[in-house]
């Protein structure tokens, strides 16, 4: 299996999906085609040996930027995090423009994308700012892009981790309304700038509040239908466990058993299309 940091030849142009020579790139690149992502293992490689609660799996981003977009085209992540969607646009050849409200959280993702190489000479930018309002058609405008192939979102899963103290961060939303409202403001505008039969992916999982099982990923796949979006796949994911459940594995397992639960295994990889 190729992984998405090797260093190509001066020559060498970034890998494309191509139909007519589909099943050399499909093997070499590991193309997921079925519904069930069962992935054993993070690509820890470069600046992704270090781990940050609340990221997820290369893996993810890379999936949807091989399937979804061509060479140079532009990928947006309205919620970039810890820059992992950056990073594999730097090393897929895809521009990719990322925006994150925390400025702790932007400059780990600056970091690991200068730490990255730039084989393809690709332009990849974390800029500070609330993707609620962000005007990301004078950025675009700005940069000299048209439009964007993708979006990839992995918004929090509402309150589950605390990502800073700004009240504009969906984390800190006060009810599941609330959070929905805010999830759905980022989605109005951010989808103003995907291309028509551009792709939407949206990643997320479900909690539990109080014993209840709260299905935020129903939730917010039927904001993203309001808005007129087409879905292509559900993909489940297998979760590996996070870094704190690590550490207290058997206790997680005797909670569940006690409170009538389950131990969270997968989340969920969206994909929409805009017609
Ligand atoms: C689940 S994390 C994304 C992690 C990312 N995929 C990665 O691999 O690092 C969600 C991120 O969205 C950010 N966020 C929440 N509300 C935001 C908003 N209104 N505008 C921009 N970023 C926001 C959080 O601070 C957090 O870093």
């Amino acid at each position: 299996m190729s992984s998405a940091k090797e260093t190509p030849n001066k020559q060498q142009l970034p890998p494309s999906l191509d139909l007519k020579n589909w099943l050399p790139f499909v093997k070499k690149w590991s193309i997921i085609t079925e519904t069930l992502w069962l992935i054993p293992k993070r690509d820890n490689s470069g600046s992704m040996k270090e781990l940050h609660h609340g990221e997820f799996i290369p893996q993810i981003p890379r999936q949807a930027i091989l399937r979804f977009t061509k060479p140079y085209e532009l990928v947006i992540d309205p919620f970039v995090g810890y820059g992992t969607t950056l990073v594999e646009c730097q090393r897929l050849g895809r521009n990719g423009i990322g925006v994150e409200l925390e400025r702790h959280i932007a400059e780990v993702a600056n970091r690991r994308i200068k730490e990255e190489q730039n084989p393809y000479n690709v332009k990849v930018e974390v800029i500070e700012g609330d993707s609620s309002d962000f005007d990301f058609n004078e950025i675009l405008h700005e940069r000299n892009f048209a439009e964007a192939s993708l979006i990839i979102a992995h918004p929090p899963y509402h309150d589950i981790i605390k990502y800073g103290q700004d009240p504009r961060n969906l984390a800190n939303a006060r009810t599941l309304e609330d959070f929905l409202q805010a999830y759905g403001k980022v989605l109005d505008n951010v989808l103003r700038v995907l291309a028509r039969s551009g792709y939407y992916v949206l990643v997320i999982g479900d909690k539990y509040t109080k014993g209840e099982w709260i299905p935020l990923g129903f939730h917010t796949m039927n904001e993203t239908l309001k808005r007129g979006l087409k879905l292509k796949a559900i993909c489940v994911k297998n979760f590996e466990e996070t870094m704190a459940k690590r550490r207290q594995i058997n206790l997680w397992k005797y909670r569940t058993l006690k409170l009538g639960t389950y131990f969270f295994k997968h989340e969920y990889v969206m994909f929409f299309r805009k017609e």
